[in-house]
């Protein structure tokens, strides 16, 4: 299964990246501003990330998602492993991840493929979203962020 760039052409698959983040407004703002992933399957786009130049030598991987019935069987990782190696190709030096307060899983993913805390961003998603999040029976609020030394 190859992982590739989305072409211009292509119309982005959306209701896989809203599974990441269910802003459309936050969504297209990322692909706008950075590089879209795709990995696929027979035609149907399996798993989704977008890189994300934010500061000098700095890239956030952003929006990834793979789909509900082929999460947990190691595409998470497979994608998170080809940012990296992506990132590192284009020179960045460190590549940042956020996610939620209540994303205990993602936490635990992002961990595990390397990716140290380095802060929390409080009441991020209180700011930047209308609607309340709930996950594992906590009130997503704030976004720990987390990062990883590429040199
Ligand atoms: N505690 C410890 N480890 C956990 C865990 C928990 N509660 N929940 C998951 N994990 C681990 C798994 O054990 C696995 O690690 P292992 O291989 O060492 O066992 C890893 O996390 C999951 O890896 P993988 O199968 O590669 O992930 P995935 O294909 O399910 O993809 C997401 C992960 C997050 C991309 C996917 O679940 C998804 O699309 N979720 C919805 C969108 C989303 O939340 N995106 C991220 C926004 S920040």
């Amino acid at each position: 299964m190859d992982i590739r760039l989305l072409r211009p052409s292509e119309t982005p698959p959306y209701e896989l990246l809203l599974l990441a983040d269910p802003s459309r407004h936050i969504v297209d703002d990322y692909l706008k501003r950075g590089e879209c992933f795709l990995i696929e399957e027979n035609d149907l786009t399996i798993g989704v990330y977008v890189l994300l130049p934010t500061r000098p030598e700095t890239a956030e991987l952003v929006n990834i998602a793979v789909i509900e019935s082929r999460q947990g069987k190691g595409l998470g990782k497979k994608l998170i492993s080809h940012a990296i190696e992506q990132a590192r190709a284009s020179a960045f030096k460190i590549l940042e991840v956020g996610t939620g307060n209540s994303s205990l899983p993602q936490l635990a993913l992002y961990q595990k493929c390397g990716f140290r805390m380095t802060g929390v961003d409080s009441g991020f998603f209180i700011r930047h979203y209308e609607e309340e999040i709930w996950e594992n029976g906590i009130q997503c609020r704030d976004m720990v962020r987390l990062q990883m030394d590429l040199s």
